[in-house]
């Protein structure tokens, strides 16, 4: 009865597997940013830790949202195991730098998942896929913006103050 239950589905295998793979995406970037927001709080930059706490529950977040899509669709989200997420960061521009590769790398991830189901013709998820396309819009302005700080303020004196107190107003407009 199960099995037939499953058929009734229309996430085929592959589907399935890459969302599954994206909710382990999903994870390392929640686990990243909260690794980066402990860093940021141990040397003094409030403000950037608790921007990366709030990208980390964001992540969780979008991790829940694919997790919980795979399910209604009668497939089996996995609870991802997460590894190799550092302790510590070279410099505080090196954490965004690391953020906006991250988030760029996401960004390709959800491009290709795209294609394969428009090549599966599995029009549901790709819709489903609109929604973290949009995001990754929004994520990656508002990181590419941040480091612009480091390049108009600079961290020589009060500098990397003066940023953390900055990036707080950094906001997506959108179109
Ligand atoms: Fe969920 Fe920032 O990608």
């Amino acid at each position: 009865m199960k099995d037939l239950l499953k058929l009734k589905t229309s996430l085929s295998e592959d589907i399935e597997n890459i969302l599954n793979a994206q909710i382990k995406v999903e994870a390392h970037s929640s686990a990243l940013y909260l690794a980066m927001s402990a860093w940021c709080d141990d040397q003094g930059l409030d403000n950037a830790a608790s921007f990366f706490a709030k990208q980390s529950d964001e992540e969780r977040a979008h991790m829940l949202k694919i997790f919980n899509y795979v399910s209604s669709r009668g497939g089996k989200p996995i609870s991802p195991e997460v590894t190799n997420i550092p302790v510590d960061f070279e410099s505080f521009r090196g954490v965004f730098e690391q953020a906006l590769v991250q988030e760029m790398f996401v960004t390709e991830q959800f491009n290709s998942i795209a294609d394969k189901c428009m090549l599966a013709k599995d029009y549901v998820t790709f819709n489903f896929l609109g929604w973290f396309l949009e995001e990754q819009v929004e994520e990656e302005y508002v990181a590419r913006r941040i480091l612009e700080l480091f390049d108009v303020i600079g961290e020589e004196g009060t500098g990397r103050w003066e940023i953390d107190r900055h990036l707080v107003k950094v906001t997506f407009a959108g179109e």
